[in-house]
This record gives structure tokens, C-alpha cells and sequence, in this order.
């Protein structure tokens, strides 16, 4: 049994929550206020979940996801992370997280940046350019036509394989955009950026993003 120890609740940590769960995963849960406040969605999610700290949530993972505002990022518990796979669902928003001048100027990515955050973890990009929503809705079993595909990017082979593998549990392909350092053609304002398309048409966006949207 595999512990995923997802930290933030929201719109995305829930919703992973769920397809972990419906695939056999245990999860640890955590948010910032604290595990009381998760009490409803760990009873939803059932007997294979539980709500705890982020230290906890992390010290409990096999692999983790961090799925929090990207200004949240230097709160994580790095070290309880590390050695860790960790997916990385976070996304740039100026007028949430505030500027961040590298990202603004393409000097970096999102995902070097959490990567730089858990210096110790291998960090590969998952879930960040869907919908919350549609992670439970546009699942399809593998090998069905004009599947949905997702994209992943991470200098760590075994963490690229192991989204490749849960992308696959939860109903999607994947498409390897390449190192962290590339993963500015999947985030925000790209083709590629929550429209819903198979592995080929996936591709095809992800070539024609440019640099700075
Ligand atoms: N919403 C989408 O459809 C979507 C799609 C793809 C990617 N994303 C990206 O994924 C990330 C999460 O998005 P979301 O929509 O799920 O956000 P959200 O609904 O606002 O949820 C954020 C979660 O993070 C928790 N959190 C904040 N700071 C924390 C900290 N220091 N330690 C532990 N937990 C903390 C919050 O806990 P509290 O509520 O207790 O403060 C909350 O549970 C963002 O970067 C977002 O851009 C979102």
C-alpha cells in the first residue's frame, strides 16, 4: 500500500484525494488551519484517509503532493520531504501570489522553484494544467479513443514514472514535456493550459508555447 501525503486540501488536494483513494492509495491530508478542519472530506474519502499536519502528512509519505498557492512554497516541510517523490501541481498567479521577477521575466519555472524550495526532493510536475473538477470526471480507461493526456516534467526519472503511472490510474496519458527547466510550456496562459486534449494534440501545443505567453 503506497501512502500519498498530499499538502493542501483545496480545490486540486481534494480532488487528488479522491482518485488516490479510488486506486488503492492510502492519503495523509494536511492544510494550513489544521486537521480538525478536514474532518468532512476525511470522512468523505473514507477509512484509507486521514487528516494531519503538513510535517505529519510529509513524515507519513511515500510520495507526496504539494499542492498549495505558490506563495505558500518556502512554508513546506523540506525536511520531512526529502529524499521524497514530490508532485507539484502549483501554477503562477501574480495577482495571488504577488511578483515573482524571475517568473515574470522566464527566467524560471514554477516547478524550479518549489524544486529550489525541497532541495532534497524529486519534484516532477503533475495535475497543474486541468481543472479541479475534471480530474474526477475525464478519466478514461487506458487504450480508449482520444484519450485525455496530461503533461509531466521532472529531472527525476523515477518521480517523471511514477506520474506517468498515476496520471495512467486516474484515466489519462501522459506526455513528458522534459526537464523542470521546460516546464514553462505546460504552465499558465500556454496552448497547452487547461484545454482538454489527447497525447498527440498535447504534443503539438506543448511545441508551439512560447517562452513568455
Ligand atoms: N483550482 C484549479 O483548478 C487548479 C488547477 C491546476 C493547478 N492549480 C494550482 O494548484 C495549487 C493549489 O490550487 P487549489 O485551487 O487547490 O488551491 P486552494 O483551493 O486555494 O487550496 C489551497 C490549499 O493549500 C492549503 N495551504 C495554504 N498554505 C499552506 C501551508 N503553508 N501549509 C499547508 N497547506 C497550505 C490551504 O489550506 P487552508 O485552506 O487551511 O488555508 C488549502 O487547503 C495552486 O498553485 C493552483 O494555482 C489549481
Amino acid at each position: 500500500m503506497t501512502t500519498l501525503g498530499i499538502i493542501g486540501a483545496g480545490h486540486i488536494g481534494s480532488q487528488v484525494a479522491r482518485v488516490a483513494i479510488a486506486n488503492g492509495y492510502d492519503v495523509v491530508i494536511a492544510n494550513s488551519r489544521g486537521p480538525e478542519t478536514l474532518a468532512d472530506l476525511v470522512a468523505e474519502l473514507g477509512p484509507n484517509a486521514r487528516a494531519a499536519t503538513a510535517e505529519d502528512a510529509a513524515a507519513a509519505a511515500d510520495v507526496a503532493v504539494v499542492t498549495v498557492p505558490l506563495r505558500a512554497i518556502d512554508d513546506l516541510p523540506a525536511e520531512q520531504l526529502a529524499g521524497k517523490i514530490v508532485l507539484d501541481t502549483n501554477n503562477y498567479y501574480f495577482e495571488r501570489d504577488g511578483h515573482i521577477e524571475a517568473l515574470d521575466k522566464g527566467e524560471t519555472t514554477t516547478s524550479e522553484l518549489v524544486q529550489r524550495a525541497l532541495p532534497n526532493s524529486k519534484i516532477a510536475k503533475a495535475f497543474n494544467h486541468i481543472f479541479a473538477s475534471e480530474i474526477t470526471s475525464d478519466g478514461t480507461p487506458a487504450g480508449t479513443p482520444n484519450r485525455r493526456a496530461l503533461a509531466t516534467a521532472g529531472d527525476d526519472a523515477e518521480a517523471v514514472a511514477f506520474v506517468t503511472r498515476f496520471y495512467d490510474e486516474a484515466g489519462f496519458d501522459t506526455v513528458n514535456v522534459g526537464p523542470l527547466s521546460e516546464s514553462w510550456r505546460v504552465e499558465r496562459d500556454r496552448p497547452a493550459y487547461v484545454v482538454r486534449q489527447n497525447a498527440e494534440e498535447l504534443t503539438e501545443n506543448l511545441a508551439r508555447a512560447n517562452r513568455l505567453p
